[in-house]
């Protein structure tokens, strides 16, 4: 898979060289690449923004970086079989769940732009609808100072159900939200720790049990801690 971030601060995502992302762009599985906004301005300033028509509080991004960005990392596809997704983070978007990070682990190329400011020039996403798809989506009901934490969150979400990515595939399928539920306990050796013991039946050697009891406590916790979830 391809993702192509633009930001204006390309240095929030070296977080994204560490780890099983990290190996995933060493071996090639993933191939990330993240760019300067400021790359695709040709004043002495870079300049990225400008106040707002209509008036207010704040700048918005100005739309000619960010057509060349888009010329440019889109255009490189026009020979690929698919059109990029192209994402861009905002809490004005459909929220960003594990079946939106399924989805888009399906997807050949990605490309993530990251606003600040106020946004961007809404032009910006209807130019972008003639190259590819478009999605905005929002990390959570909530407000950032911009789109890098969502798309480094997005990214990681999307990147680790990529095949190849996290060593044991079995460990996507037993963790939170796969299944609809939230993910049971876990426990590791030794069995009694500050006075507090493991569940007895995880050191029963029954499977049937154990399977059982982690069932029991997916439900429970979910019941408890995100009744919204047992909704749908
Ligand atoms: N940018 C600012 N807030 C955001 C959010 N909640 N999700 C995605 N992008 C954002």
């Amino acid at each position: 898979m391809r993702i192509d971030v633009v930001s204006i601060f390309p240095s929030y995502f070296d977080g994204l060289t560490l780890s099983l992302l990290g190996k995933a762009r060493d071996s090639g599985i993933l191939n990330l690449d993240v760019r300067d906004l400021r790359d695709w301005t040709h004043d002495r300033h870079r300049t990225v923004d400008d106040t707002p028509y209509g008036g207010g509080a704040g700048m918005v991004m100005k739309p000619e970086p960010w057509g060349l960005a888009l010329d440019e990392l889109a255009a490189s596809d026009s020979r690929a079989s698919e059109r990029p997704t192209i994402i861009f983070p905002s809490p004005a978007g459909e929220v960003f769940t594990q079946a939106t990070a399924r989805d888009l682990a399906t997807r050949e190329h990605l490309i993530f732009g990251c606003g600040r400011y106020e946004g961007i020039d809404e032009r910006v996403f209807e130019y972008a609808a003639d190259l590819g798809e478009v999605r905005l989506i929002s990390l959570g009901d909530y407000v950032l100072n911009g789109g890098e934490v969502a798309v480094m969150a997005m990214v990681e979400a999307i990147g680790r159900l990529i095949p190849g990515v996290v060593g044991n595939p079995e460990s996507l399928v037993e963790e939170s939200h796969e299944d609809g539920l939230l993910e049971y306990p876990s426990y590791t050796k030794p069995s009694v720790w500050r006075d507090r013991e493991v569940p007895p039946v995880l050191l029963s050697g029954n499977h049937g049990a154990i399977a059982h009891w982690r069932r029991e406590q997916q439900l429970e916790r979910t019941r408890r801690r995100r009744p919204d979830l047992l909704e749908d």
